[in-house]
């Protein structure tokens, strides 16, 4: 699988790394995070040039890597600054060090070429420093599914009347037409459900008496990150469609890591305009979620399986696939402006 790597990917929680030093995989690279004495954080290419080793394997010695073979010592530009028993350093003595850079509490990596980083490219949500609306953390969900897969199912309203019925769905919206567009490199992916009971998330968090009108807009940013917006109002409220924050309302963020070509780390979390201090009902709704997203899960590994067998399969088109055709062309086109970039 080729990969977009002119992007900020996430690597973690800002709170996942430490002085420790902590190994990742992405886009099938591995790398060695840590934090330097100022906080700061520093992302290697885990693999001593010397034997090998993962640097991951080593110490830290100050805010250098020390490697745990024979102590090859790489400071956090990925210059070697020491070399036991000689004193000349050899000019290929480096690794790769990755531009990262940590915002809202998550740590990014930048897995293109470090001088197009610009941290300004960042994702970033008005939301999430807005006091009208409250960020609630998530987990780190580890999916044996194909980035482009679990991307796809979430740009896919259609599925939570199938795979979500007591959290995100039910039966009433399972023929209700879904709405695609494009937006440069987003997909906008919606659909309104009017006049139906709540769905589960929303009877765990909202006293609602009666139906309610209930929406999702699934923003999907190629080539890895989510943000659904849905949320349920009160049907005598008669929502207009731009109108949503009147009701009970939550973004649910997803940040998609491909770890390599069959493996993906799912970060997600909320923000919503409800509650905003209360954390026992930030922490209700994650037990919702919990639920949802392990039978995500269950559905895209069990894909990923079949896909395994038959690599050559071609899925028979049906009308709610609009929204993942657009996202596929999109990551597929981006991917060769790349490549064509890289022979100029
Ligand atoms: S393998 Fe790292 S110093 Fe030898
Ligand atoms: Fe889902």
């Amino acid at each position: 699988m080729e990969f977009v790597r002119n992007c900020w990917y996430v690597a973690g929680w800002g709170s996942e790394f430490t002085r420790e030093l902590t190994a990742i995989t992405v886009l099938g690279e591995n790398v060695v995070l840590y934090r330097t004495s100022d906080g700061a954080l520093c992302a290697l290419q885990d693999r001593c040039p010397h034997k090998l080793l993962p640097l991951s394997k080593g110490r830290l010695i100050g805010d250098d890597i020390q490697c745990g073979y024979h102590g090859m010592t790489f400071g956090c530009d990925g210059k070697c600054v020491r070399v036991p028993g000689q004193d000349n350093l050899p000019e290929k003595a480096t690794v790769r060090a990755y531009p990262v850079c940590e915002r809202h509490g998550i740590a990014w990596i930048w897995m293109g070429e470090p001088e197009r980083a610009v941290e300004d490219d960042i994702f970033h949500m008005t939301e999430f420093t807005d006091p009208a609306w409250a960020p609630h953390f998530g987990d780190a969900l580890y999916l044996r599914s194909n980035y482009l897969n679990v991307a796809e199912n979430l740009c896919d309203p259609a599925h939570v009347s199938f795979v979500h019925p007591t959290t995100l769905g039910n039966p009433e919206s399972e023929d209700v037409p879904i709405h695609a567009e494009r937006d440069g490199t987003t997909v906008i992916t919606s659909r309104w459900i009017r006049n139906a009971p709540p769905v589960g998330v929303f009877k765990a968090i909202a006293d609602f008496k009666g139906n309610v009108d209930r929406w999702h807009y699934y923003y999907l940013y190629s080539p890895s990150i989510a943000a659904i917006d849905f949320g349920s109002a009160d049907v005598d409220a008669d929502l207009a469609d731009d109108d949503r924050s009147q009701g009970v309302r939550i973004f649910a963020l997803h940040f998609l890591t491909p770890v390599d070509d069959t493996n993906t780390i799912d970060r997600w979390m909320h923000i919503r305009n409800f509650s905003l201090d209360d954390d026992e009902i930030g922490g209700r709704m994650n037990e919702q979620f919990r639920i949802a997203f392990a039978e995500d899960k269950d559905i895209l590994e069990a894909i990923q399986e079949e896909e395994n067998k038959c690599p050559d399969h071609r899925p028979v088109r049906i009308a709610i696939d609009k929204g993942a055709n657009m996202y596929r062309r999109i990551v597929s086109d981006m991917v060769e402006q790349e490549r064509q970039e890289l022979q100029c």
